[in-house]
């Protein structure tokens, strides 16, 4: 029987109903709107799709975008410069920089610059250290988002066997430190694991983040899994994911397409993470 479909376009409308109404307190509460501001530098194709996704996301949810589109050549300085005005504007709840950042300008001192408290992504020092020690802290998007979607099958993480192909600062090492803190056995691959097969032949549940089209083929996915493709790669005018969907899809008991599995999961998140941030904010 060929697997079921795990439908995040589905779950991340019903999380962004409970939003609505947690956005509405908020504004309703303190007078204003949660705020996020996105920031954008350079003419990136995918990222212009990511950020016009998030700030349609904010205006379904009632949150105020603040949206700045800088240009390529922009000195590192001035992105510096913006993020500390935003760091010091009590409109703003939560500050997203859009990565791949240009070359030109040094990711991990931007990021760093953020207020940890304002990091609507999870991806400063403090919070990917408070998510490895177990303190409360902001969680990356889509990792969060790929916890809800496993959740959301009524499959039990803890005690399964979870393999995670790729390890991003972005999805791969916070996935893993999500999953086993659910008291999963995670093992995490790579380009340089050997006999990949002899691993993902052995995970109950299968995370793939490689950013490879296809990459992993029906061969490889042990029946009955739930397979998690978190791919968004572009051929021929289509999207595709890492996983080789009508192979896997004979495998697995259930699996994310794409579109529509991971992606809009990641955005609800980032969402949930501002709104979240906004009222921690105010009753600290
Ligand atoms: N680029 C790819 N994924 C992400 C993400 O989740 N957040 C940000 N800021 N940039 C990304």
């Amino acid at each position: 029987m060929p697997a079921k479909i795990i439908d995040g376009k589905a779950l991340s409308l019903s999380i962004r109903e409970q939003m609505k109404s947690e956005a509405e307190r908020f504004e309703t509460t303190f007078g204003r709107k949660v705020g996020l501001a996105v920031i954008k530098v350079g003419a990136n194709p995918a990222s212009e799709v990511y950020v016009r996704n998030k700030i349609k996301a904010c205006e379904d949810v009632g949150v105020r975008s603040f949206s700045y589109n800088l240009p390529e050549e922009i000195a590192e300085s001035d992105v510096m410069d913006l993020i500390d005005e935003l760091n010091a504007n009590e409109s703003v709840d939560g500050i997203l920089v859009q990565l791949p950042l240009p070359k030109t300008i040094n990711e991990k001192k931007v990021l760093a610059r953020i207020l940890p408290e304002k990091d609507a992504d999870g991806f400063h020092t403090l919070n990917a250290g408070g998510l490895m020690l177990g303190l409360p802290c902001t969680k990356p998007c889509t990792p969060a988002g790929i916890i809800e979607l496993i959740k959301s099958t009524g499959v039990a993480i803890a005690g399964k066997n979870v393999v995670v192909i790729g390890r991003s600062n972005i999805v791969g090492k916070p996935v893993a430190m999500l999953l086993l803190s659910e008291n999963a056995t995670v093992t995490i691959c790579h380009s340089r694991t050997v006999d990949l097969k002899s691993h993902t032949l052995n995970a109950d549940i299968l995370v793939v983040a490689v950013g490879i089209k296809e990459f992993v083929t029906g061969d490889m996915v042990k029946d009955g899994a739930v397979v998690i493709d978190v791919g968004m790669n572009r051929a021929d005018g289509k999207l595709y994911g890492d996983v080789n969907y009508p192979e896997a899809v004979e495998k697995a008991s259930f699996i994310t397409p794409v579109p529509g599995g991971v992606g809009p999961m990641t955005v609800t998140m980032l969402i949930k993470n501002t709104i979240e941030s906004a009222f921690r904010c105010k009753e600290n």
